[in-house]
């Protein structure tokens, strides 16, 4: 990994951070709002809840979210599902440090760590964990093919891949692009998953849902008035920007869920 693309990245979510702060959200996810009436935690608190719904996780479980983020999801997992460890994986050392920080207040320390690292190089054992979850993260990875060959690998044979991303639709037009960000269409995944070993168990379109709940939030940030959301403009502009694409439906956002062949 380029050390320019992880200090390109590292800047970017520092806005991420600043609005995690400001807004007292958890997780930097868009979120997923079954109506018009959800608030931005527990519309991102349910983005993970679709994902995550049709996967057991049992109490010996090693559960890994690559892409971790501010550590909501890996945090929510473990308060919620008790597996014996999850453990978040992010490539951004600022993203890492606010996670520990979140999870220090969480009451869930001792079952959950958050290290630093690369989604397309994993610094996991082969056949470590039972299921791996990657929740809006993927989009920004140049080299989806060997994330993807990752999941295959780090994943035991059985075990669950949870992915969450925003695919493109064949319009989408590459002008469009902004930087660090690579979108793959659902075509691709359904191929370079196979390659890598992993059937499809579940392909959902979530993109209404996840339109609505991006609505929802600008609304409410707008209501809060520009001293409190100045400071997280870029992290703003980035969130206006998919809800444009996903408006246009130039952008879909899908969950899947993937088992590795045994
Ligand atoms: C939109 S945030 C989503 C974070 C989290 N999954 C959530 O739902 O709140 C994308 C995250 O991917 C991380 N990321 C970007 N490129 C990465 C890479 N190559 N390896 C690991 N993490 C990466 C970013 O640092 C950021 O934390």
């Amino acid at each position: 990994m380029p050390t320019d693309y992880r200090h390109k990245m590292d800047v970017a979510y520092q806005s991420a951070i600043r609005f995690g702060e400001s807004f007292g959200a958890a997780h930097y996810n868009l979120g997923y709002a079954a109506d018009a009436n959800g608030d931005l935690r527990s519309c991102q608190e349910q983005l993970v809840e679709r994902l995550i719904a049709a996967t057991s996780i049992g109490p010996r479980a090693i559960v890994v979210d690559v892409g971790c983020g501010s550590g909501g999801a890996a945090i929510h997992i473990a308060r919620t599902r008790h597996p014996m460890l999850t453990i978040g994986v992010d490539l951004c050392a600022s993203n890492v440090v606010y996670a520990r920080h979140q999870l220090e207040q969480s009451g869930v320390a001792s079952a959950v760590r958050f290290v630093e690292g690369d989604a397309q190089a994993l610094p996991l054992r082969s056949g470590s964990a039972d299921v791996l979850f990657n929740l809006e993260s993927a989009f920004h990875y140049p080299d989806k093919e060997r994330f993807v060959s990752e999941c295959g690998r780090v994943v035991r044979p059985g075990g669950t891949v949870l992915i969450g991303d925003l695919v493109c639709t064949g319009r989408f037009p590459q002008v469009l692009r902004a930087p660090g960000t690579y979108f793959w269409t659902e075509r691709q995944y359904r191929e370079s998953l196979q390659r890598a070993g992993l059937e499809i168990a579940s392909l959902d379109d979530v993109s209404r849902a996840v339109h609505r709940s991006v609505i929802a939030a600008m609304r409410s940030v707008r209501r809060e008035g520009i001293r409190r959301w100045w400071p997280c403009r870029r992290a703003l502009a980035g969130v206006a920007v998919a809800r444009f694409l996903l408006r246009c439906k130039l952008l879909r956002y899908v969950l899947i869920r993937a088992i590795a062949r045994s």
